[in-house]
């Protein structure tokens, strides 16, 4: 089976999951049949590259590291814009890896949409659509009988929403408990360290983990917008981000993170959502847990999810200090997916 992939966006996400490509061609090849050429790439300020023969990912990668623009790489009449390059670029998967937009999802929803549309699997690790606009993208997928795939927008990339829908069948969410933004995690961390939070945002920029607007980590609207994902998707709730409780952690100083620590206390930015009556009620607050809270332990840019379920009690996802490493491979195993069950007879 070969696949043409367009990757609209190539930054931090987009360049991790073509070095993962690359380094698992023989892998995919030889264990699943799978062969893939991108014909596109598309970006904001560096313009796109469409090639219908394949482009060359080890240069595209240089270029975008040198931050040269990708415009030699292109072939055929210039396109203006993404949605241009969507409906240019032949492709079989699109992968919608443009920054977050907590407002609205947008551009992205049209993105997906247009994908869709034209028969495109859509794979993302953007949250904002799915946050947005879930039962409406999955309905659209459904009727043009095309793949949706998200698994890294949450988590990192650690397996939540396959393990629901593939290793619990007939079970139901009941509620969750977690720490779901590595970036507030980890500057929570350093400050207990120590650094002021401006010093423990910027190494978290450093290290290519925060949102573009780091404003969405740090008030905690990229943790509303991952609890309404999980609620929409897992516990069948019809919320947005803005009807979630939030409150982030800039009013946290480093000193009160200091004095948590000397009391056996660690600051945490919690998400959580419980059922009441008919609906469900999603919220995100910071939260000063004693040490006896299994949550109190994680440190850096770790993450964990508790689910509540109806078979198996409470399941914990735990994951240590995922990086870019972990969403790129969140978009693989989605592109597996596809491979396996859009085109089971190539594989
Ligand atoms: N970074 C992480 O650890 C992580 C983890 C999980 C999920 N995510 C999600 O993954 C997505 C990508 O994150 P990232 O860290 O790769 O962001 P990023 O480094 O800011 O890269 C975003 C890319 O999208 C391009 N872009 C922006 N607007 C566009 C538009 N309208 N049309 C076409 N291209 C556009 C940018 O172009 P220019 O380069 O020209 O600006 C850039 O190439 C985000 O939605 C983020 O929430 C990120």
């Amino acid at each position: 089976m070969a696949l043409r992939l367009a990757l609209l966006g190539f930054g931090n996400v987009g360049q991790a999951f073509a070095r993962l490509l690359l380094e698992k061609r023989e892998t995919l090849q030889r264990d699943y049949g799978l062969t893939w050429t991108v014909v596109g790439i598309a970006t904001a300020r560096h313009s796109i590259a469409c090639d219908q023969a394949g482009l060359d990912l080890h240069r595209a990668l240089l270029a975008a590291r040198a931050g040269d623009s990708l415009a030699p790489f292109h072939q055929g009449p210039a396109l203006s814009n993404s949605l241009a390059f969507i409906q240019a670029c032949d492709a079989d998967v699109l992968f919608e890896l443009t920054p977050l937009n907590a407002e609205s999802g947008q551009p992205a929803i049209t993105h997906m949409q247009t994908g869709l549309r034209k028969g495109q699997h859509v794979i993302t690790a953007n949250k904002g659509p799915i946050a947005f606009a879930y039962r409406a993208l999955r309905d659209l997928a459904k009727g043009q009988e095309r793949a949706l795939r998200f698994e890294g927008t949450l988590l990192d990339g650690a397996p939540v929403f396959s393990l629901v829908s593939q290793v619990l069948p007939a079970s139901r969410v009941l509620g969750f408990r977690g720490i779901v933004n590595s970036t507030t995690n980890f500057i929570l961390s350093r400050m207990e360290e120590g650094l002021s939070m401006t010093d423990a945002l910027r190494e978290a920029q450093s290290l290519g983990i925060t949102e573009a607007d780091t404003d969405y980590d740090v008030d905690g609207w990229d943790a509303a917008v991952k609890t309404a994902i999980l609620i929409n998707v897992l516990m069948g709730g019809d919320v947005t981000p803005s009807s979630i409780q939030r409150s982030g952690i800039r009013a946290i100083t480093t000193r009160a993170v200091m004095d948590a620590v000397r009391i056996d206390r660690r600051f945490k930015l919690l998400a959580q959502a419980t059922q009441q009556g008919s609906g469900v009620v999603g919220m995100v607050a910071p939260a000063m847990l004693p040490t006896t809270d299994p949550l109190a332990h994680l440190r850096g840019t770790s993450n964990a999810l508790t689910l509540i379920t109806d078979t198996m009690g409470e399941l914990t996802i735990v994951e240590s200090n995922p990086g870019l490493a972990q969403t790129a491979y969140a978009l693989l195993s989605d592109l597996i997916y596809v491979a396996r069950e859009h085109h089971p007879a190539g594989l």
